[in-house]
This record gives structure tokens, C-alpha cells and sequence, in this order.
């Protein structure tokens, strides 16, 4: 399949050097949140050959469904409006919040919005709701929550393409992992160690990951760093993301790279990586949702920089 090529997009995503640790361990990190400013990281992964999908088959929409902060649904609306594609979001519960900032992003996009039901929305296009509203559309492409599909993870395995390519060995790569997508697409392709840090306590990550990739490949899920599960944070985590804007110049979202960061660093001070050894962090951009963080968070303290 030809993939689709937009304007803007930086790739291969930048892999910064940022120094000797204290342990004798070189780290660096992947820039995925710079391919651009505002659908990078591993959206535009799970994207580019959806969109590509979508162009073959002369769709008249694309439909997707999340969450009312979600990512996805702000780097969907950002990527159908720089494509010009009529896109509709499916909204998980019915609440409507005038001053959600991803939303009214989304709208001002063109992104049409509609809200369904917490059943609904759980059951997808089997649930009669769902299936009301597409069979509106003459032709609907529907991307599953996330881009969580087979083009999803397609796109994926060009993250490890690229770390080939871009020529330095490295003994250990670690990525913060949701449901899993985006880690198995490189897992997939990888020739190095993959840590994948479970930030949303997420209990089939090991399933869906072996699922997927051959078993011959190298990796670890790493559980003890979700700080509580999905969107759970605390004073240590807040503190560690606003030192590490200072400290690295990068923002870390608090949902996954705040944690995933957080376990790559306690990693190196407990020794985990041997002294002279590369090592490799994903940054996989999530930076709207230090927007949509920050517009929930009720306590000064919490909020992120
Ligand atoms: C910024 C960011 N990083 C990581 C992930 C986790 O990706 P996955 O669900 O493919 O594990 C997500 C969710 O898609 C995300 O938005």
C-alpha cells in the first residue's frame, strides 16, 4: 500500500543524546513527539496508514471513537483537517462539557461530535446506537478507540525501522504502553530488548503484545510504575515531569511518558542496565494531554508546567 505523505512531518523523529547517566549508561531519547506539532508520536504512527486506507477506498468519513480528552480523537481531527476529510468522532459518555479544551480543539477542526452512551460506547459497532449513526454515512471508514488496528501496528514497526536506520546500537529500548499497539508494532520489528512500562495497569498487555509478535523477539512488561492506573497521578510524578522540563527541555504528558520516563530513570539508578551500556526512550508525544491534564486538575500543586 502507498502511504500517505503530508507536509510538516519531521521523520525520521529525532533521536537526542542526553548524556552519561550516574550508573556508566549512556541514555538517549526518540523525539516521536516532534514528527509534528500537532499530531506526533505515536498518533501519527496509528494514523498514517489508516488515512492511507481511507484515500484507496473512497470513503465519504472517517469515524473513530475515544474518550472526551482522548489524544487520539485531537490528533485525528488535526490530521483529517490538514487532509480534508470529513471525520466524526464518537464520544464516549453523554455529559457535554462547553469548555473541554480537546473537544472544542476537535471541533474547531471541523471534527463532528457525538456523544454516545457509556454502553454504547463499550459495545462499539455492535451496539445499536452505533450502528444508527454510521448507517447514516454512505460510506464510513471507522478506526477502531486508540488506531488500535492492524494499520495502527503497521505504522508502529516503522519506530524500530527507524531506530536500524539511524545507526547507533542499543542495548535496551523502553516505551510506555497502553493497549499495547503501539509497543507490539515495534517489538515486531526490533532487533534490541523492548521495556515496555504498563502505565495504565492495563492486565492483558502480556497477552495482546505476545499475540502479536514473533517469539524469537526480546522484552519485558514492566508493572510497577502505573502510579494507581489510567490518568492516576501523584506529588512525586508531578514533581518529577516539571523537573524534567527544566532538566531535559522535553514535556512528558502525565498519563504515559510522565510514567514511562519515571520508570527509565529508576531503572538506571537501580543498577537494571550494566555500566557502558545505550539505552533508549520513546517519548511518544501525548502533549495535548497536558492541556486536558491541567484543565481537570483542581489543586495548584498538581498542575504540570
Ligand atoms: C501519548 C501516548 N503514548 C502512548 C500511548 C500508548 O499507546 P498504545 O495504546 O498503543 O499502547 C498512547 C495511546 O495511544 C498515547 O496517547
Amino acid at each position: 500500500m502507498n502511504s500517505i505523505q503530508l507536509d510538516g512531518l519531521r521523520l525520521p523523529s529525532p533521536i537526542e543524546a542526553l548524556g552519561l547517566h550516574p550508573s556508566g549508561v549512556e541514555l538517549y531519547v526518540k523525539r516521536e513527539d516532534l514528527i509534528h506539532p500537532a499530531f506526533g508520536g505515536n498518533k501519527w504512527r496509528k494514523l498514517k496508514y489508516n488515512l492511507s486506507e481511507y484515500k484507496l477506498g473512497e470513503y465519504t468519513q472517517l469515524v473513530t471513537f475515544g474518550g472526551p480528552f482522548s489524544n487520539h480523537i485531537a490528533a485525528v481531527a488535526q490530521a483529517c483537517r490538514i487532509e480534508k476529510i470529513p471525520c466524526v468522532g464518537l464520544i464516549r459518555g453523554t455529559y457535554v462539557d462547553a469548555d473541554n479544551p480537546t473537544l472544542i480543539a476537535a471541533q474547531k477542526a471541523g471534527m463532528r461530535l457525538i456523544h454516545l452512551t457509556k454502553e454504547a460506547y463499550r459495545e462499539k459497532e455492535a451496539a445499536a446506537e452505533v450502528r444508527q449513526i454510521l448507517s447514516e454515512f454512505s460510506r464510513p471508514f471507522v478506526v477502531p478507540e486508540g488506531g488500535g488496528n492492524a494499520l495502527g501496528f503497521r505504522g508502529c514497526t516503522e519506530i524500530s525501522q527507524e531506530i536500524i536506520a539511524q545507526g547507533i546500537a542499543f542495548d535496551a529500548v523502553v516505551i510506555p504502553s497502553g493497549t499495547g499497539t503501539t509497543a507490539a508494532g515495534m517489538i515486531a520489528a526490533s532487533q534490541t530488548e523492548t521495556l515496555v512500562v504498563n502505565v495504565l495497569k492495563n492486565p492483558s498487555l502480556t497477552d495482546v503484545i505476545a499475540h502479536q509478535v514473533p517469539s524469537d523477539k526480546r522484552w519485558q512488561i514492566l508493572s510497577e510504575y502505573h502510579f494507581g492506573g489510567f490518568a492516576k497521578v501523584d506529588q512525586v510524578l508531578i514533581d518529577f515531569i516539571n523537573s524534567c522540563s527544566v532538566e531535559y527541555g522535553f514535556q512528558l504528558d502525565p498519563i504515559y511518558n510522565g510514567k514511562g520516563f519515571y520508570a527509565t530513570l529508576d531503572l538506571l539508578a537501580k543498577g537494571r542496565f550494566p555500566k557502558g551500556s545505550k539505552v533508549l526512550y520513546i517519548l511518544t508525544g501525548g502533549i495535548q494531554g497536558i492541556t486536558a491534564y491541567n484543565y481537570r486538575c483542581k489543586r495548584e500543586a498538581l498542575r504540570i508546567k
